[in-house]
């Protein structure tokens, strides 16, 4: 089969196309036939080497983790699937080293959802790994509750679009960072207020119309934005962040509970989410398509840091 991959860790110009071994699945696995490979920033950072010192890696990589396709082959233990159906999943796995931007790959059943039947295989691949992020950091996390408030960086990107709807959802009152140019995106999206970052310090902002602060602060932006993330929060909030470290000692001062994490394959949230598209509660983001001949142009467009919604390699 063909495979996206890299032998070492460098620039996105790194990248093979390359034949290499058809899996097959194990007792409890299905095999899938991959449609489309969501793109994510987490694949240029994994070219990069960002992430070797947080996960185990064996090379070769192969790219991507968000993918959707239809069932090549059933393990023998397998009862959920058939050959054929279609499906949708978050595949990253313990150790990094399979990927979806590849015509097969191996996941365990219980990570692999039917795809939602109200969307195409682009817009399913796209949805699994930013839906999650946003679902465990409010659910999980930050466990965000009806009438809090809550700010939300990057209301435009891919996991902020997810956050925005899903905080919504839930009751809570929203408010978002993004640039001029997607105010009426994230308006759609549901957000109460939009606080243009690029336009001076958004934290002076967010205390005009909440002078102590928000309850959850959502961080998936990191760095200088994390930093001043911390003056967001009322005394005794949270902050949960996807894009830097959390720092107890900055959170100490305004008596701050959080963390960073990293979004775990979960079966039974990703089904919750795909209920929630089929029935009109949430909605997918637009999707940009390239062929899989165009890898390298579609990481260099994720890596520019300014895509509204998602970008899809069709395999
Ligand atoms: N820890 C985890 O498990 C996890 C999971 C998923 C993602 N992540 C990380 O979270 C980050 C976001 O991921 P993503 O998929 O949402 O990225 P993305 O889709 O590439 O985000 C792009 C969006 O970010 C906005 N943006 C850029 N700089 C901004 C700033 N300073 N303030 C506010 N908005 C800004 C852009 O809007 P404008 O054009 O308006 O600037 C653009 O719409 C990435 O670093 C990713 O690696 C981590």
């Amino acid at each position: 089969m063909k495979a996206a991959l890299i032998h070492s860790f460098g620039g996105i110009d790194k990248i093979e196309i390359s034949e290499i071994s058809t899996p097959l699945p194990k007792p409890h696995e299905v095999q899938i036939a991959i449609k489309y490979a969501g793109v994510n920033p987490v694949d240029w950072k994994i070219i990069e080497g960002l992430l070797k010192t947080r996960m185990d890696y064996q090379f070769p990589i192969t790219l991507g983790w968000d993918l959707s396709g239809e069932v090549s082959a059933v393990g023998s233990e397998v009862t959920a699937f058939r050959i054929g159906d279609p499906i949708f999943a978050y595949c990253r796995k313990e150790i990094i080293h399979e990927g979806s931007y590849a015509d097969y790959i191996c996941l365990d059943a219980d990570h692999v959802v039917s795809k939602p039947r109200t969307l195409n295989f682009a817009q399913a691949s796209v949805i699994p790994l930013s839906s999650l992020t946003a679902w465990q950091a409010l659910f999980k996390s930050a466990n965000l509750q009806a009438n809090e408030s809550i700010l939300i960086h990057a209301g435009a990107g891919g996991v902020g679009g997810y956050a925005i709807q899903l905080a919504k959802h839930t009751g809570a009152h929203v408010i978002t960072t993004a640039s001029e140019h997607n105010r009426d995106y994230v308006n759609m999206l549901g957000a109460d207020e939009i606080i243009d970052y690029t336009k001076g310090d958004f934290v002076k902002k967010l205390h005009q119309t909440h002078p102590d602060g928000v309850d959850v602060v959502f961080d998936t932006v990191g760095g200088d934005t994390l930093l001043a993330s911390y003056g967001a929060a009322k005394i005794g909030g949270r902050l949960v962040t996807i894009a830097g470290q959390f720092d107890p000692v900055h959170a100490a001062q305004r008596e701050l509970s959080g963390e960073f994490f990293i979004v775990e394959p979960n079966g039974q949230q990703l089904q919750k989410i795909s209920a929630l598209l089929d029935s009109g509660k949430l909605s997918p983001p637009p999707v940009q398509e390239f062929p899989f001949t165009e890898v390298e142009e579609a990481l260099r467009q994720s890596r520019n840091g300014h895509t509204q919604g998602k970008i899809a390699l069709k395999i």
